[in-house]
């Protein structure tokens, strides 16, 4: 057994056998995390002291990561009382994973390769979850996580879902699947949710279907939007071509300034081209007073944090949920 130190104060007692994410969990605490298997970074903890061991390759680090000190809390286990750089975030009150059915309510292509996909959940369920989180869905014996797109005030689970072909899931959603088709899912699942913030600027990057659960902290921030007078929302939303960029911001309470961003675009295109990460420094958004939320490719988002952070965004503003092929 060896205590794991946290930021404000908090420890925990973690197993030599348990990964430290587990450990944390086992002690009622949440530390950040999305994919569990050591790939996307959003576990990313700074050792102060201490030493542990990764039990799988940290395939989300970076060599320059590693040489900083840096660790992901999902694949390591103690091996030494240890003081990490990083917080509890239980104070967020997230639901415990639960696994309840669903009916599809709703399933209609929206652009050549991606669908919107409506579940049903049982009125009785009362399956609450934190805008930005995902589940798995399941069907049989195999089961794909897919971002949540609305807030958990709605009464149906909304999702983008791409075709990338070839996968049993994939043919399923693309080919088969109709109205009243029952189905599992199992969630709330990690941790990309918004965070108060004394931050002035928040800002917003994903691309392609990564646009859902940025969809759904801003259908947040729209409901609860007091606190959000005196903030900057900007959204930088990067596809190939214009049919992935097949959603874009209205609300009524607050204001998103919205940046299309292509990386193909044609000739008729007038909006920005190139990469989200690019496009932000040629705004001059002061980054070291922003909060930034990312969602979509494994490479935009190691990209992106790289090139945020060498230009003035703090280590701990930036949050992430990378999506990783299974
Ligand atoms: S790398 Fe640990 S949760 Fe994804």
């Amino acid at each position: 057994m060896f205590t794991i130190n946290l930021k404000n104060d908090t420890r925990f007692i973690c197993a030599s056998e348990d990964t430290i994410l587990i450990g944390a969990q086992k002690e009622n605490l949440t530390l950040d995390y999305s994919c569990k298997t050591g790939r996307c970074q959003s576990c990313k903890a700074k050792v102060v002291k201490g030493t542990s061991l990764a039990i799988v390759e940290e395939t989300g680090l970076s060599e320059q990561d590693k040489t900083e000190g840096y660790i992901l809390t999902c694949v390591r286990t103690p091996t030494s009382d240890l003081t990490l750089h990083i917080e509890d975030l239980s104070s967020y009150s997230l639901e415990k994973v639960k696994t309840i059915p669903s009916k599809i309510d709703f399933i209609s292509k929206i652009s050549s390769n991606v669908i919107e996909l409506h579940l049903r959940i049982p009125p009785n369920a009362s399956f609450n979850y934190l805008s930005g989180q995902y589940i798995n869905i399941i069907k049989g014996d195999y089961k794909r996580s897919y971002s949540i797109a609305n807030t958990s005030s709605a009464s149906n689970l909304v999702f983008f879902i791409k075709n990338y072909g070839g996968g049993r899931f994939s043919n399923y959603l693309f080919n088969e699947a109709k109205i009243n088709d029952l189905l599992r899912i199992e969630g709330p699942i990690g941790t990309f949710f918004y965070r108060k913030t004394p931050k002035t600027n928040i800002v917003f990057f994903a691309t392609g279907t990564g646009i859902a659960p940025v969809k759904a902290i801003l259908e947040q921030m729209n409901e609860s939007h007091s606190d959000l007078i005196d903030k900057n929302i900007y959204l930088f939303f990067g596809g190939r071509n214009e049919e992935d960029l097949f959603w874009k911001p209205d609300f009524k309470n607050i204001k998103v300034n919205f940046i299309p961003v292509l990386s193909r675009g044609n000739a008729d295109w007038n909006g920005e081209k190139g990469y989200v990460q690019d496009i932000v420094l040629a705004k001059k958004i002061d980054l070291s007073d922003t909060v930034l939320y990312a969602c979509g490719s494994e490479n935009m988002i190691k990209d992106s944090r790289v090139l945020t952070i060498e230009n003035g965004l703090s280590e701990d503003a930036f949050y992430s949920d990378a999506f990783i092929s299974s």
